[in-house]
């Protein structure tokens, strides 16, 4: 007799992954058949199980929130740190129930505990997004940066083809558009070659082949996406657009007299990080693995960014910007600019935050924080003041 159980049946949310063990597993759309011993014996309706790396990061945090909202339970990669560098999935952890996202200690520069992770969670899908991401940090932590932005991935590929062997895993790796450098061509696409500068684009040009390579030879569902610069009020305080937006609110409200940036002319295809992990998911969803272009197909220099982001809040950019040769790199891109046909017309993805909305948007939330800074900061401090009778 066949049974069916669905995923809130307490049978199965205890399962733990050893037990499935003895069960084998194919899937039917969101239904799994189950076989016990290679007989079918029913279906479960189990949720999708996805394993990020770098789910602390910028884009794992929406890529979480996303998967969350399609009814997956998530499982965190998060390297371990004398203070949580959580804070972007705390809003996640204060309305998950915790068997819907799961966090867990590792390093990408440890092997065997990928390995042991990925046999135990057994996930259904692998998102590859932790790396050493600062291009410019790159170039004084090469060796770091390619140990783990390259080999990291070897690494990562590795867990997922030993799980591959026992049942079927989906595998994403976060390429970039560095990996184009300066491009002949004026539009990159998945056929533009790429001629790497900076060591960071180095790891992830060996981290991109590894992953086709795992694909080829051992008929991997592993994809590649090659995603342009994307930002949000989420962003690393050290990149351009958040070092901008922040510099603003904190100009703006008095707390800071200007900002030092590097070269002002680079352009950049800049989109919004919340539509980009929505690609990221479909890439896994198709049939047949490839590799995509994610961008938004138009390109702005950094000058633009600071012209649109100091308007906002009704200043002009030329008063507060300095000059810092600190900041310029050894190797810099001038020009990036994506072509995203492929996305469209195969995955049905379009970006839906222009370059003005996502500057706004970046504005309007450092604008805030600064507000609240400010506000913090006139408040009076308890237990910092020295004590008169403090012996
Ligand atoms: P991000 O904000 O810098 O996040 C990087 C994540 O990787 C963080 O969670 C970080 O953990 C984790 N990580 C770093 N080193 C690790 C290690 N040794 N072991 C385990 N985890 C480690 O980067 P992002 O903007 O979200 O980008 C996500 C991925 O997409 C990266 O691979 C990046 O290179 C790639 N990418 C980004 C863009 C973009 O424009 N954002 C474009 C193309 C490709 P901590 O929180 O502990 O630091
Ligand atoms: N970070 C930074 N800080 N960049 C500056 C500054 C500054 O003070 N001044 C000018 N820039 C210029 C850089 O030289 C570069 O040309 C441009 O602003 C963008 O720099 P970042 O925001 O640091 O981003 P990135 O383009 O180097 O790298 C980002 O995008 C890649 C995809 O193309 C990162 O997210 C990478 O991880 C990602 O792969």
């Amino acid at each position: 007799m066949l049974f069916s159980l669905r995923a809130e049946d307490p049978a199965v949310r205890k399962w733990t992954p050893r037990r499935r063990d003895r069960f084998d597993f194919k899937h039917e759309n969101q239904n799994r058949l189950l076989f016990f011993r290679g007989q079918k014996v029913g279906t479960v309706d189990l949720p999708r199980r996805a394993l990020v790396t770098g789910i602390t990061g910028q884009d794992g945090s929406y890529l979480a929130e996303l998967l969350l909202s399609k009814g997956y339970q998530v499982h965190g990669l998060v390297r371990r740190s004398s203070l949580s560098s959580q804070s972007r999935l705390s809003h996640l952890c204060h309305q998950t129930r915790e068997e819907r996202l799961k966090l867990h200690y590792g390093d990408l520069a440890d092997g065997s505990g990928l390995t042991n992770l990925v046999l135990d969670i057994e996930p259904d899908e692998i998102y590859n997004l932790a790396a050493q991401s600062h291009v410019r940090t790159s170039f004084d932590k090469p060796v770091y940066t390619v140990d783990i932005d390259a080999l990291g991935v070897l690494r990562m590929l590795e867990a997922t083809r030993q799980l591959s062997k026992h049942r079927p895993v989906r595998f994403y790796q976060a390429s970039s558009s560095e990996m184009f450098g300066n491009s002949k061509e004026a539009l990159q696409n998945e056929s533009t070659p790429f001629r790497p500068r900076s060591p960071y684009a180095c790891a992830k040009v060996y981290g991109f082949h590894q992953t086709v390579n795992y694909r080829e030879a051992y008929g991997l569902f592993a994809c590649n996406g090659i995603l342009f610069n994307h930002e949000s009020p989420r962003r690393g305080e050290t990149f351009v657009t958040r070092k901008i937006t922040r510099a603003v609110g904190k100009i703006r409200e008095g707390l800071q007299k200007t900002v030092l940036l590097g070269n002002l002319d680079s352009r950049r295809d800049w989109g919004f990080a919340g539509d980009y992990v929505d690609a990221m998911w479909r890439m896994l969803q198709q049939e047949i693995p490839e590799d995509f272009v994610v961008a938004t197909g138009t390109t702005h220099s950094v000058r633009d960014f600071l012209e649109l982001a100091f308007h906002r809040v009704g200043l002009n950019w030329q008063d507060y910007v300095e000059h810092d040769p600190r900041f310029l790199r050894p190797t810099e891109i001038d020009v990036l600019q994506g072509d995203a046909t492929h996305a469209r017309q195969k995955l049905g993805w379009t970006p839906g935050t222009s370059f003005e909305q996502l500057a706004v948007m970046m504005v309007d939330a450092d604008w805030k924080l600064a507000r609240d800074e400010k506000f913090l900061a006139s408040a009076p401090r308890f237990g910092t003041q020295k004590m008169e009778n403090d012996f």
